[in-house]
């Protein structure tokens, strides 16, 4: 027999394997810089060390600061000033930063291997200013209207409805600022978003069709057209393949979008980005 059946009985086992197989999905779900934070480890070793922040700080600048901004305050990534960060363990910061966030644009840093380092940005995160939660101007509700009003839902799907051209926008909000996401709407080919990048195909019945790429190798190419149908292409029944500098979204400046329509959209995706 077992030794632990017989400790803690058949039905103890049962019920300890069903607890931790439970665990562990909720875990994978969870993701894995909350499953590391699960698990029990010290806190930051450098804390309150002045020289910690000191450095802290300059790796902040040369390897955070491009997306999160000079003062944390956020870009292309989101504000590290908010009570989220705020909020979060020593360890959960500490796997973020060494494992990166799957799925979007947060690398993974290991800083050659040596964790001090990641502990004093962890200091130097800790020291930066709180600023506001929320777009200081907009209206979610006609921003919810305006979203629709202005096509936004035909390429982009929000709380499980609307277009896949572009990407679901539900949670944008948690991974860019206030002001990268205005930026990304009146000029929305300053930057592209990974993996939407826009191709041009002509066939050699001289049909030309654009869409994002899906995928594609030495000899294939799978895109997404404008109505959204995949296709798939040899590439010898192709003239030409084209990546394209330019969104597929449309800019939208101030004669398509007003200002005060713009903060609307943008409190809107705050507004369902926050729960
Ligand atoms: C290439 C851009 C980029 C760089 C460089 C970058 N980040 Fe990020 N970071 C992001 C993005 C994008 C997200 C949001 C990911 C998501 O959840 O979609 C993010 C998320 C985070 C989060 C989670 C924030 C939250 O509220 O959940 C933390 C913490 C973080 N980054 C810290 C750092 C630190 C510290 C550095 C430097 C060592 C760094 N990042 C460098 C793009 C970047
Ligand atoms: C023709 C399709 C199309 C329309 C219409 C469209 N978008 Fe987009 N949008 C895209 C695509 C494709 C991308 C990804 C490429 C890029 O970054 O420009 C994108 C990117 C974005 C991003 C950046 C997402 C990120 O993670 O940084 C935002 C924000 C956005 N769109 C908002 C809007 C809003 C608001 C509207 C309406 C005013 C709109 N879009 C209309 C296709 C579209």
């Amino acid at each position: 027999m077992d030794l632990r059946m017989r400790f803690f009985g058949g039905i103890g086992l049962t019920i300890s394997a069903i607890y931790v197989v439970r665990w562990l999905v909720a875990a994978l779900a969870l993701g894995f810089p909350l499953f590391l934070a699960a698990q029990d480890g010290p806190g930051n070793p450098v804390k309150g060390d002045a020289t910690a922040l000191e450095k802290g700080r300059v790796l902040f600048r040369i390897h955070c600061a491009s997306c999160h901004g000079i003062d944390g305050s956020g870009g292309r990534g989101p504000s590290l000033t908010t009570s989220s960060v705020r909020e979060a363990k020593d360890k959960e910061l500490f796997a973020i930063i060494r494992r990166g966030i799957p799925d979007s644009e947060m690398p993974s840093f290991w800083f050659k291997g040596q964790d001090i380092q990641a502990w004093q940005v962890i200091e130097a995160l800790r020291s930066l200013s709180p600023t506001s939660e929320i777009p200081s101007a907009g209206n979610a509700e006609s921003g919810k209207q305006a979203f629709v009003q202005a096509g936004c839902v035909t390429c982009h799907a929000v709380q499980g409805q609307g277009g896949r051209l572009g990407p679901d926008l539900t949670r944008v909000s948690r991974s860019r600022s206030v002001e990268h996401l205005r930026q990304s709407i009146r000029l929305a080919s300053a930057e592209l978003t990974t993996n939407y990048q826009t191709v041009t195909v002509k066939t050699l019945a001289n049909q030309t069709v654009r869409g994002i790429l899906l995928n594609e190798d030495a000899f294939t190419l799978q895109m997404m057209d404008t109505t959204e149908r995949v296709l798939a292409f040899h590439r010898k029944d192709l003239q030409q393949a084209r990546h394209d500098a330019a969104s597929l979204m449309p800019d939208y400046p101030r004669e398509a979008l007003p200002d005060a329509l713009l903060d609307d959209i943008v409190a809107f995706f705050f507004e369902i980005g926050s729960h």
